[in-house]
């Protein structure tokens, strides 16, 4: 890998987990650079952050094409431009083939905002609550071709309150991807982070089914 990480962030609106990276990526030590920032949607508050950075930024917008397939291959295209050691997903909300998963296989991550595998797919906070769950959070997992799959990495979790919306809910949460999901990449960026065989390994020890767990109140010593 080169001295420093290249990613590519994959990105379909506002960008907030993206912006974490960003923020991260401008350390003086940061082991990444984000080479850069790619949309499936137009228009999308994400690609101004990407902009505001002066993070070189594209839309490849899935609607112009008659096949995931089709789109795939110019995601892939533009991908490979730029030669990425790490692909990011971060609140890319396409669903991948298998084909293209494979070609960024153990190199591309995704976040879900569920304690997997609970709740892989949409209305994660909302199921949580429905089901009485008394903790949410998020997951930060290496992609598999499956939906929301894949050895996960870490796991930030967080108490549901009894008084806990979808709103109030999502934004907690969202708190915690923003420092998780920086920190993932750190590991990845350093060669700290692999997945060998069928797990995530963070300095040689395989981490357990849910990755690493980070209660809430100690995500800032991560
Ligand atoms: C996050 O909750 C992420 O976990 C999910 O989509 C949301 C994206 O938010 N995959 P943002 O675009 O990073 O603000």
């Amino acid at each position: 890998m080169a001295t420093q990480c290249s990613v590519v962030v994959l990105i379909s609106g506002s960008g907030s987990n993206l912006q974490s990276l960003i923020d991260a990526s401008q350390h003086s030590d940061a082991p990444f650079k984000i080479a850069a920032v790619i949309s499936n949607r137009p228009n999308v508050k994400g690609l101004s952050r990407a902009s505001a950075a002066g993070i070189t930024s594209q839309c490849v917008d899935h609607t112009e094409y008659a096949s995931r397939e089709a789109f795939e291959a110019d995601l892939a295209a533009l991908i490979d431009q730029y030669q990425p050691d790490c692909v990011v997903l971060a609140g890319f909300m396409r669903i991948l083939t298998a084909s293209f998963v494979s070609r960024y296989e153990r190199r591309m991550f995704n976040i879900h905002p569920s304690l997997l595998p609970k709740y892989p797919g949409l209305n994660t906070h909302q199921r949580a609550i429905d089901a009485g769950d008394q903790l949410a959070g998020a997951t930060v997992h290496f992609v598999s071709a499956e939906l929301d799959a894949g050895p996960p990495a870490i796991q930030g979790q967080i108490a549901i309150e009894p008084n806990d919306t979808v709103d109030s809910l999502s934004k907690r949460v969202l708190k915690i991807e923003h420092k998780i999901y920086p920190k993932v990449i750190e590991w990845f960026s350093r060669g700290r982070l692999v997945w060998q065989d069928d797990a995530a390994l963070l300095d040689g020890t395989p981490l357990g089914a849910q990755g690493k767990i980070v209660a809430w109140e100690d995500i800032s010593t991560l």
